[in-house]
């Protein structure tokens, strides 16, 4: 298996990247790209930690030599918010930054399975589409928008709200990836009951956690360690189900015939060819359903603005 993650000498790509080194299966090999000069100095510091994953680093405009066989593409390039910007902000300059890596993407590995990190997920995904059709190579299910941070850090508040181990609690969160499309199922959450006041204050913490580290941080960018972990998870899932693990099941937005948006976050089983079915969600509860429903304009205008960018 070879990975490649670009945008990897960021705060996401450098705790990732080292994620990955010492997790990936043995045999693999890691793949790392930047335009800042210090992505090869980045691989040759992990390529001392004693695991059998061969490191290299690539910097500089182009990200082919990076790109070259790679099985899973993990995309965090871009630039991340400040204090008072919405993740729609990012737009101006990330849907650029997105756009090239994904032309180079479709020429020179046109088979990768491809999980997008960078800012606003729900748009840059629609962006990834419209050039891999541009290019007449896409198949959607080879491509992610990764939305496991929300799902780890449902995992995590819930459990500590609710006294639990949190090695066992599960939630789906769907929809997409910026405020009120961010759904978590708390009905669904086993073992648990929730108050009515405790389901609206939960699902707003979990809507706003990542603007609780934008602010926590005070300009100093956005969640990169937990971000690092969750797209590690869903890396090493991607991977899992290449090599034909059975049962591998992780939330992602993607187009998967979503009866509510071209996108849509939902869980999906995963296998040698990226999605191998789109699981059902499940039974929700009214307060879910009226949320879901109240996303959904803003969800596919995000959709549209991404289709737009291309054309
Ligand atoms: P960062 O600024 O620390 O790192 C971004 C890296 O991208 C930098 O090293 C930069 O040199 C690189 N870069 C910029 N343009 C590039 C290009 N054209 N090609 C290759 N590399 C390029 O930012 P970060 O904290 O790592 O965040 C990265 C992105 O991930 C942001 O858009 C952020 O909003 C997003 N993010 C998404 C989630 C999620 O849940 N999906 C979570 C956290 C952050
Ligand atoms: C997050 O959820 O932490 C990321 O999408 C980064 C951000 O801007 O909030």
């Amino acid at each position: 298996m070879k990975v490649a993650v670009l945008g990897a000498a960021g705060g996401i790509g450098q705790a990732l990247a080292l994620l990955l080194k010492t997790q990936l299966p043995a045999g693999s090999k890691l793949s790392l790209y930047d335009i800042a000069p210090v992505t090869p100095g980045v691989a040759v510091d992990l390529s001392h930690i004693p695991t059998d994953v061969e490191v290299k680093g690539f910097a500089g405009e182009d990200p082919t030599a990076a790109l070259v066989d790679a099985d899973v593409v993990l995309m965090s390039a871009g630039v991340a918010r400040k204090p008072g910007m919405d993740r729609s902000d990012l737009f101006n300059i990330n849907a650029g930054i997105v756009r090239n890596l994904m032309e180079k993407v479709a020429v020179t590995c046109p088979k990768a399975l491809v999980g997008i990190i960078t800012n606003p997920v729900n748009t840059t995904v629609a962006i990834a589409a419209e050039v891999l059709k541009n290019a007449g190579v896409y198949d959607k299910n080879r491509l992610f928008g990764i939305t496991t941070l929300d799902v780890i850090r449902s995992e995590t508040f819930i459990a500590e709200l609710k006294g639990l181990n949190v090695a066992d609690v599960k939630v789906n969160v769907i929809g997409g990836h910026s405020g009120v499309t961010i759904l978590p199922l708390l009905s669904q959450v086993e073992g648990v009951t929730f108050t009515d006041e405790e389901v609206a204050a939960m699902t707003t913490r979990i809507q706003n956690a990542g603007t609780e580290v934008v602010e926590a941080k005070a300009g100093g960018g956005s969640a990169t360690l937990s971000m690092g972990q969750a797209a590690c998870r869903f890396g090493l899932s991607l991977v899992r189900g290449l090599q034909g693990e059975a049962n591998v099941v992780e939330c992602a937005y993607v187009d998967g015939g979503s009866e509510h948006a071209e996108f849509f976050a939902q869980p999906v089983l995963l296998g040698k060819n990226g999605v191998e079915k789109v699981l059902p969600y499940g039974e929700i509860s009214a307060f879910e359903a009226n949320a879901r429903d109240a996303m959904l304009d803003t969800l596919k205008g995000d959709i549209k603005l991404g289709v737009e960018f291309v054309k």
